[in-house]
């Protein structure tokens, strides 16, 4: 059986975790995967999430029960509300599900798996996108397709050519969207933007899929991230969303998510939970304690809340000023070209515009680590590598 089993290629932005724990230099920068990193370069774990932890640890009640196949109930019905707002006509009318997941990956494969089996549809997804969801939606079983997102001359979003494909999908057709902090770009559409967006998807009767993975990230504000996806179900959409803590509250290893659908009648919801959980079970069969646990203490408790909206503030915030100060630098060294768009992207993610030529010198030369479709991780920023970075940018560029 062995003998005929190929070896598959290395995941294109974990492989890079290798290379860089591997490369002695001590000047190296890590810029691939998306993780949060402190002014030190080291992984945050946010305080509010250690008070959590030892409430949770020290509590003697605590046991290790199995979790019901749809999660601890006290996280998804925050989580919804986090990511559609208390008020929200969905959540007034109980036409909802919480399903919590393997993190936003594990989400997303549920959502594929439901809609492969429910919706025999392609789905569209942005050309670029996160290098995990064609692999994701294709082995659930999907048809993939792309809508174009990236204008390269303009470093912008390709809003005509994203409509006109859209327009001319089969009606019916699946759409993958990221409400905030597009990866890999960081380019999202502004509110005019979106309302065009939808307004061809219910057209065309497509179906929106959103992939949240950094809900606050983004602005620092949960609810302007969340913006889109709301707008989507004021407008009255059926629609599902990936929600994951892996950034905004840095419980990445926790595999932390939720997948939260929006029905159209209460009876619907009920159908669908059974649904997911039925494939959930065949997955998975249920999903971890630890981590839903302790967002579960963060989203429902007041004060712990709003020590979390501190900290996710200052991970956001650091990662502005290191958009700036990149910029500044690129700017003093006059490196070649315009580099706007640094400041202008928005989340974890700058595509810089970079090709893959000049990502593979950063590598060997530079000892720079980012995947080759030219974006960087921000988050690999600090006062004490950004100067070495824009430097090493600056050469790139010029030869
Ligand atoms: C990323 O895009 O770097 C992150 O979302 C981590 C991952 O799983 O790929």
């Amino acid at each position: 059986v062995f003998n005929n089993v190929p070896m598959a290629p290395p995941d294109p932005i974990l492989h890079l975790n290798t290379l860089y724990k591997a490369d002695p230099n001590p000047h190296k920068i890590n810029l691939g995967v998306g993780a949060y990193r402190d002014e030190q370069g080291k992984p945050w774990v946010l305080p509010v999430v250690r008070k959590a932890e030892h409430i949770i640890i020290e509590d003697p009640a605590l046991d290790h029960e199995y979790l019901p196949i749809d999660g601890l109930k006290t996280f998804t019905e925050a989580s919804v509300r986090l990511i559609l707002g208390k008020s929200s006509p969905a959540v007034l009318e109980n036409r909802y599900v919480g399903c919590q997941t393997i993190s936003g990956s594990g989400a997303v494969r549920l959502g594929a798996a439901f809609l492969a089996r429910f919706r025999k549809a392609p789905i569209y997804i942005s050309k670029p996108t996160w290098g995990n969801h064609r692999a994701i939606f294709a082995d659930a079983g999907l048809e993939v397709r792309e809508y174009p997102y990236w204008n390269p001359e303009v470093r912008g979003l390709a809003l005509k050519e994203l409509l006109d494909t859209l327009k001319s999908a089969p009606n019916g057709s699946i759409i993958c969207l990221h409400p905030c902090a597009h990866n890999p770009t960081g380019v999202d559409p502004t509110p005019e933007e979106w309302k065009l967006i939808a307004e061809v998807i219910r057209d065309k009767s497509h179906f929106p899929f959103f992939d949240c993975a950094y809900q606050g990230f983004a602005s620092g504000d949960l609810d302007r991230d969340a913006g889109a996806v709301r707008y989507f179900v004021e407008q009255g959409f059926e629609l599902l969303v990936a929600q994951s803590y892996s950034k905004n509250i840095g419980l990445y290893g926790e595999r932390t998510g939720c997948l939260t659908v929006v029905t159209r009648t209460p009876e619907q919801a009920t159908a669908v939970r059974s649904q997911l959980c039925k494939l959930q079970r065949a997955m998975i069969s249920m999903p971890p304690a630890f981590g839903a646990r302790i967002v579960s203490m963060i989203l429902n408790d007041e004060k712990l809340f709003g020590q979390w909206m501190v900290e996710l503030k200052t991970m956001a915030d650091r990662i502005i000023t290191m958009r700036r100060e990149l910029f500044n630098a690129l700017s003093e060294l006059g490196t070649p070209g315009t580099w706007k768009h640094i400041v202008d992207q928005i989340g974890m993610f700058s595509y810089t515009g970079l090709n893959a030529n000049q990502v593979k010198v950063l590598i060997e030369k530079y000892h720079v680590y980012l995947t080759d479709n030219g974006r960087i991780s921000m988050a690999g920023l600090n006062s004490g590598n950004i100067r070495r970075f824009a430097e090493a940018l600056d050469w790139v560029v010029r030869n």
